[in-house]
């Protein structure tokens, strides 16, 4: 991670290395999803061992900039801690920024896009950029998923992994990430 690409000019800078500000090899992308602990993650990490694709989770971006403290900090856990789904801009640019940081060209984003907002943004902000090669889907059942979120909460730390936040959670995920686009 963080590895300074020499994407950019080539001129000997003795600052920390600049961040690439656009990709030097169009980025190949395959999205993973499926409802909240499906097992996403621990996929993603098996894929990687295998297949050497660098793994970005918008979630856990996401929680990585709100303990940053940054001014959308704040925003950022209200819509985890119910369970909702941030608005595009902010998660495509933390997408972006460690996509270009990571130097790599191809990608498993993990948990995103989660609804239309997000889908519709990714082909605003990225579409004319990068490639999404298709879609890896994990279909697991409610009962499974609520089981693991909840082994999961023991150890995990995260505001969204109790129970009420979990309901919340699977109901959005139905609501909006299964929807079908019906038009
Ligand atoms: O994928 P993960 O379970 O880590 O996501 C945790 C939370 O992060 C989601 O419930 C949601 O609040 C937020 N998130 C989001 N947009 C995404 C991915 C995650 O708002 N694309
Ligand atoms: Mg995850």
């Amino acid at each position: 991670e963080g590895e300074g690409a020499a994407a950019g000019g080539g001129a000997a800078e003795a600052a920390a290395p600049a961040e690439a500000a656009e990709f030097a090899v169009r980025p190949k992308v395959i999205f993973v999803l499926g409802g909240p602990g499906a097992g996403k993650g621990t996929q993603c990490e098996k894929i990687v061992k295998e297949y050497g694709f660098v793994h970005l989770s918008a979630g856990d971006l996401l929680r990585a900039e709100r303990k940053s403290g940054s001014a959308d900090g704040e925003l950022i856990e209200s819509y985890i801690k119910e369970g909702n789904i941030v608005p595009v801009e902010i998660t495509v640019r933390l997408l972006e920024k460690a996509m270009l940081a990571s130097g790599a060209s191809k990608f498993l984003v993990d948990g995103f896009p989660r609804n239309e907002d997000n889908l519709l943004g990714w082909e605003r902000l990225m579409g004319g950029k990068s490639d999404v090669e298709f879609v890896l889907f994990y279909d697991v059942d409610d009962s499974t998923r609520e089981e693991r979120l909840l082994g999961r909460s023991l150890t995990s730390g995260r505001s969204d992994d109790n129970i009420e936040t979990i309901r919340k959670r699977f109901k959005v995920f139905r609501d909006e990430v299964r929807q079908r686009r019906q038009r």
